[in-house]
């Protein structure tokens, strides 16, 4: 297994390309399920799990070519089942599971499964398909579900579920009546979507707010379309030059997504600049100890929980950091501390004290955000940080050791 050595204490400077958003990316990619003829998706990351989602989609005997654009035909998808071997490596192929059932009326798809951050189970999209007529069985550790054609319902989400309100808004796109999502996700990558959704013929309306109404129609056709930029990569970068102190502008991505964290940063003491398609982030000497507490956007993004938590370990005071939307997400923290950081876990909430300074070990990367944290810190310790595991670093992050050399800092990857 790959790992990644950091030198740490060098800021970063320079400028830096935000890729197209993965979970944005993985349920566009999966809609084109709802169609015949030739879909072309743009601004597609280069990132395993989109490998992950492209070879499920040949699985099921849709014709995927491409990395970017990624052209996408399921004209002719012969099967309906979504493997264990293949849903096991990355949770979000339970996205296939909507459009499956609304285009052919069945689908055999495995329970995803637990993951790192916590349990992640699936019951919300499952009580949705119900209420929207579908009849549901597991068996085995697969979903089998059923439908002559979905019926519209009104749908109220216990929680804002991203990829629940994302699989239940195309299921219903095919369906026949009318179906109003209440409690619903509001992330950009939903609106991106309906978008996308609309665009083949879709009538949705209210993405981006918590009631989703879907009209729906007969059929959908193929399209061309784009993906939004990564607003948890930007964000990434934007935390790791507050860590180091430097200074990047990060181009391509859409400041309009990242509110929350820019108010955050600017509480640290960071000097955040945006405009339309460009943030421009600036150190301004030693940062402030702030609170955080993660929520469904537009609150606190938990995406950013672990990231930030790695900014305020060397923050000037103490930080309260709470994590209210999974049962597990700090995992990191161990890390971290191996590091010199000084963090005590209370039931949902970390208490990070501020250190002076952190010094280099090596650690182990556990989860996709994590892993960044752990790059993050590595950039301002001292001496050597060895990052091990990295494949889950792989899973959301573009050539993330090019893009930071390129702003001067110290790090490489060592294959195994
Ligand atoms: C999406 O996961 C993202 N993944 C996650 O990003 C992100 O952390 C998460 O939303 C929250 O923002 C993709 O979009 C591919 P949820 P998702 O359903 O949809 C509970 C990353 O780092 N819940 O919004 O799986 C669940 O346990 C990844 O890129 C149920 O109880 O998350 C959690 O506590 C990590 N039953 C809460 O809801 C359900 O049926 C929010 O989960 C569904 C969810």
């Amino acid at each position: 297994m790959d790992k990644i050595v950091i030198r740490g204490g060098t800021p970063l400077s320079g400028t830096v390309h935000v890729s197209g958003s993965k979970n944005a990316a993985l349920p566009i990619i999966a809609s084109a399920l709802l169609t015949d003829g030739w879909n072309t998706f743009h601004n597609i990351p280069d990132l395993v799990d989109i490998e992950s989602i492209k070879n499920l989609l040949q699985t099921l005997g849709a014709n995927v070519t491409g990395r970017d654009p990624v052209v996408i035909n399921a004209g002719r998808c012969s099967c309906q089942e979504a493997p264990y071997d293949i849903v096991r490596k990355m949770r979000a192929s339970i996205l296939v599971l909507g459009p499956l059932l609304s285009r052919w009326g069945r689908a055999r798809v495995s329970l995803p499964g637990g993951c790192a951050i916590g349990a992640r189970p699936v019951n919300l999209h499952l009580k949705a398909l119900h209420a929207l007529g579908a009849q549901i069985e597991l068996v085995d550790g697969y979903i089998d579900a059923r439908a002559q054609r979905l019926r519209g319902a009104t749908i109220f989400f216990d929680v804002p579920t991203v990829t629940g309100t994302e699989n239940i808004m195309m299921a219903a796109a095919l369906a026949d009546g009318t179906t109003v999502l209440e409690n619903a996700a509001r992330e950009p990558e939903i609106v991106n979507l309906a978008d996308v959704l609309n665009t083949m013929g879709a009538r949705i309306e209210g993405a981006g707010t918590n009631v989703i109404t879907i009209e729906g129609v007969r059929d959908l056709h193929a399209v061309e379309a784009s993906v939004i930029p990564d607003r948890i990569e930007a964000g990434t970068y934007m935390i790791a030059t507050a860590m180091t102190g430097g200074e990047l502008l990060l181009t391509g991505c859409d400041p309009s997504h990242l509110d929350a964290l820019v108010t955050k940063l600017t509480e640290t003491g960071i000097t955040v600049d945006t405009s339309t398609d460009f943030v421009r982030v600036r150190s301004n000497g030693p940062l402030h100890s702030v609170d955080v507490t993660t929520l469904p956007y537009p609150g606190f993004p938990t995406d950013y929980q672990a990231q930030i938590m790695a900014l305020m370990t060397t923050a000037r005071g103490t930080s309260v950091i709470s994590e209210t939307v999974f049962e597990n997400r700090f995992m990191h923290v161990n890390e971290l501390m191996r590091l010199g950081a000084d963090i005590a876990i209370e039931g949902h909430h970390a208490v990070v004290k501020g250190v002076p300074s952190l010094r280099g070990a090596p650690v182990m990367a556990t989860d996709l955000r994590a892993s960044a944290s752990l790059i993050i810190a590595g950039l301002a310790a001292e001496g050597e940080t060895i990052v091990s595991r990295v494949y889950h670093l792989d899973r959301g992050y573009e050539r993330i050791e090019e893009k930071l050399s390129a702003c001067g800092v110290d790090i490489r990857r060592v294959p195994s």
